[in-house]
């Protein structure tokens, strides 16, 4: 098996020089992670995993180089890289990717732009790396895809590979549905129908996770258990995967002998003082001038700390071509100007400020320097620099102030924990960072280390590709269950052969598709053409078992010579006879139970209640999905209370809640029809739970099929009505 890992950004970025290729480290949180996590795989002796990384090099070079690009990378990354002309990533990656979806999901609407150019941009460069993509894939891979560059790729591959298991991560915070739903309709629609093309798909916390499956319930009508999101022919899950880092990766290093030794010349130059640091890419979301603001106030509030702390301030160069961050780059170096032209002195600057990327060794070195860490985003969908801060105090003595708006802040909640709004809490907690006991900094320090040694990068990714590995091993159970083409000839041939048939056939969600409100859900000509023809077929009968009143199967159904059983199997048509009652019934109680659905549905903003002869159905199919969930708890909990005493049963069934006599089900209604006749081919179609009875009520031999994906008593599953009627036309034609 080999492992595909998809993102935009690739380890390396390519620069060109008189005619030769040249690599740069790249920067982020993703390419660190999962470069950690690849070179473990390297090293394991016990397990061997191929992997490809499939990405964007960063820059444009000369069609001519394109093959000593591909070489290259290959040989020292085992990477793909997939080239996208200027124009097109100038609109796709600063464009979308980092005016619209980064500000917006990071919850900074004011920052997003909504340009139609951009967007279809974004789609042409997800399709140009599904392109890539199924040029190099084989049997047998596992394909991983990463981060907000490529949420529509999901689904593109799942289309073109529809048996290959494909995950995807975000490694941004997923945004609440109030800030999702700013995006425009049919891009947000998109985005969630290309992201529901995976078959797992992993958020750092459990707040992020919650934020898609609410959006993918109301914005796509998904719900979800536990996280299993069942679609009309698929089954997807969306976790929870908090991101770790390389924890041994960076408590060893921190031990070598050139990093002790960069620590003693950084210590040697800061004599005396107590040393804050603070490292980011350059970015809006960082918070750094709010951090900035905090410090300010610390040494102007506390000014017997003036001359004795100095502040590092590390700011990696991002996304240069985008104005919001060089804007962001002038406030931050006048800011720091003001700070240092404030306070400082010949011979005490309060910020040192480096604008450039570190390697590992001297971030490491400075890690294991500072005294305090301040990791103090607005908004960050984890933040790996605070993990690694912690991971590389190898004398557990440092003190982390780490914002709460950070993933991380999950996972680190020994650290001093602040708001990063508020400059005061920010001073206050630069106060108490540089007073805390050493005692207290180990206690702290050991849990944290603790913690992130167990949950370390590694672990997260095998969670992860072990999880895409089960779910997918699920699905090839459950493909085993549908129909395939010898079991499909087999059928046909038993049903020819037969000599008396019976069908026992559901009717909403079976042979037609549900409607927003039941009436509309009517026959269409197919249908009703296929029934006819299947109902004259010699030596078969055909028995629509369905919940409806008896009068709308009359009025839809009346013209073809079907048999009837209606809601659910108090009333029964058999063959040119009248309705009758298939047993004496009250409906007395409708009188109590009414009433307290008609509350209900006034709760409820387009909610309704059905009555029908001996039961009642309180609808809400077309209201708030998740306003219906809750109140549909509440009213189940009602009536069971409110029914313990009278003889009736009550089914949840598809966005319905039925109230009926009990001792009635279909089950009972086929047995009906089964015990008065003998029938050589038994066949039963239904999609609901309530065809569940009747799939449990037939005899061994007999053929049962449940439309949907979920578990069934059925033997088969067919994934929709569409390939019943298919079904049907097999079995007459
Ligand atoms: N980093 C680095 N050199 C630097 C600054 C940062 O290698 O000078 C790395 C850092 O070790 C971390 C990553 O960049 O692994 C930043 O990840 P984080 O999740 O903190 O933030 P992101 O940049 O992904 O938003
Ligand atoms: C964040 C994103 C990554 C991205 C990184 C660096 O960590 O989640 O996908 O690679 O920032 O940003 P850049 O725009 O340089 O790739």
């Amino acid at each position: 098996m080999r492992l595909l890992i998809v993102s935009n950004r690739l380890p390396f970025s390519v620069e060109e020089n008189e005619g030769k290729i040249s690599f740069k480290e790249s920067t982020g949180g993703l390419v660190t992670g999962i470069s950690a996590y690849l070179d473990s795989l390297k090293n394991a002796s016990f397990t061997k995993q191929e992997h490809v990384w499939i990405g964007w090099p960063g820059n444009e070079i000369n069609p001519k180089l394109e093959n000593d690009l591909k070489k290259k990378a290959l040989a020292d990354f085992n990477a793909y890289p997939v080239n996208i002309d200027e124009k097109s990533m100038d609109c796709f990656y600063n464009g979308f990717c980092n005016k619209t979806i980064w500000p917006l999901f990071h919850c900074f609407p004011v920052y997003t732009a909504y340009n139609e150019t951009f967007w279809n941009y974004y789609k042409k460069v997800n399709e140009h790396f599904c392109e890539a993509i199924v040029k190099i894939v084989k049997p047998g891979d596992l394909i991983w895809v990463h981060d907000y560059h490529l949420m529509l790729l999901p689904k593109l591959l799942k289309e073109k590979l529809p048996d290959t298991p494909i995950g995807f991560f975000l490694h941004i915070p997923f945004p609440p549905i109030e800030i999702f739903r700013l995006l425009p309709k049919k891009w947000r629609v998109e985005i969630l129908e290309g992201l529901i093309g995976a078959d797992l798909l992993g958020f750092h916390t459990h707040d992020y996770t919650q934020n898609f499956l609410k959006c993918t319930l109301r914005l796509l009508g998904f719900d979800h258990n536990m996280g299993n999101i069942t679609t009309e022919n698929r089954i997807l899950k969306a976790d929870t995967f908090p991101m770790g880092i390389h924890f041994q990766k960076y408590h060893d290093t921190a031990s070598l002998p050139e990093v002790q030794e960069e620590k003693e010349k950084l210590r040697s130059t800061l004599t005396g003082l107590k040393t804050i640091l603070s490292v980011d890419r350059l970015d809006y979301t960082k918070g750094i001038l709010n951090r900035l603001e905090g410090y300010q106030l610390f040494l102007q509030n506390n000014p017997q700390w003036q001359k004795k702390v100095v502040m590092i301030l590390v700011v990696v160069p991002s996304r240069i071509g985008i104005d919001n961050y060089q804007k962001m780059k002038a406030a931050l170096d006048a800011y720091v100007g003001k700070i240092n032209g404030r306070f400082g002195s010949l011979d005490w600057t309060p910020i040192h400020y480096q604008y450039k990327y570190l390697p590992l060794k001297p971030l490491v070195a400075l890690y294991t320097t500072c005294d305090v860490a301040m990791i103090t985003p607005l908004r960050d969908g984890m933040n790996l620099v605070s993990k690694e801060y912690i991971a590389s105090l190898t004398d557990k003595t440092g003190v982390l102030i780490l914002s709460e708006m950070a993933g991380a802040a999950k996972e680190l909640g020994e650290a001093i924990v602040i708001n990063p709004n508020h400059k005061e809490e920010i001073a206050e907690a630069l106060k108490e960072a540089l007073e805390m006991p050493e005692e207290e900094q180990k206690r702290r320090n050991t849990i944290m280390q603790k913690r992130l040694q167990e949950y370390d990068v590694i672990r997260w990714a095998n969670d992860f590709t072990q999880e895409l590995t089960d779910i997918n091993e699920f699905k090839q159970k459950f493909n085993a269950r549908l129909l395939n083409s010898s079991d499909k000839k087999q059928l046909i041939k038993s049903f020819k052969d037969a000599d008396s048939r019976i069908i026992f056939m559901d009717y909403d969600g079976t042979l037609v598709p549900f409607a927003g409100l039941p009436e509309n859900a009517y026959p269409d000509e197919e249908i009703l053409q296929l029934l006819k023809s299947f109902s004259q077929y010699p030596g078969t009968k055909i028995v629509i078992v369905s919940g409806r009143d008896k009068q709308t199967l009359q009025n839809w159904l009346g013209n073809t010579s079907v048999d009837m059983v209606s809601e659910h199997g108090v009333w029964i048509k058999d063959s040119g006879s009248d309705w009758q009652l298939l047993k004496p019934l009250t409906s007395d109680w409708k009188l109590k139970i009414t009433p307290i659905l008609k509350t209900y549905s006034d709760r409820l903003p387009r909610s309704f209640v059905e009555e029908k002869e001996f039961s009642v159905v309180w609808h809400y199919r077309r209201s708030d999905p998740e306003l219906a969930s809750i109140r549909a708890k509440e009213l189940m909990d009602d009536l069971i209370s409110f029914t313990a005493n009278i003889d009736v049963q009550i089914l949840q069934g598809n966005k319905v809640i039925e109230i009926r006599n009990s001792g009635i089900n279909k089950g009972i209604a086929a047995n009906y029809f089964l015990s008065k006749n003998k029938y050589d081919f038994i066949m039963a179609f239904g999609d609901d739970w309530t065809d569940e009875d009747l799939f449990k009520s037939l005899p061994d031999n007999a053929h049962s099929f449940k439309v949907g994906i979920s578990p069934s008593h059925a033997k088969y599953n067919l994934k929709n009505y569409k390939e019943v009627r298919t079904l049907i036309e097999g079995l007459i034609k």
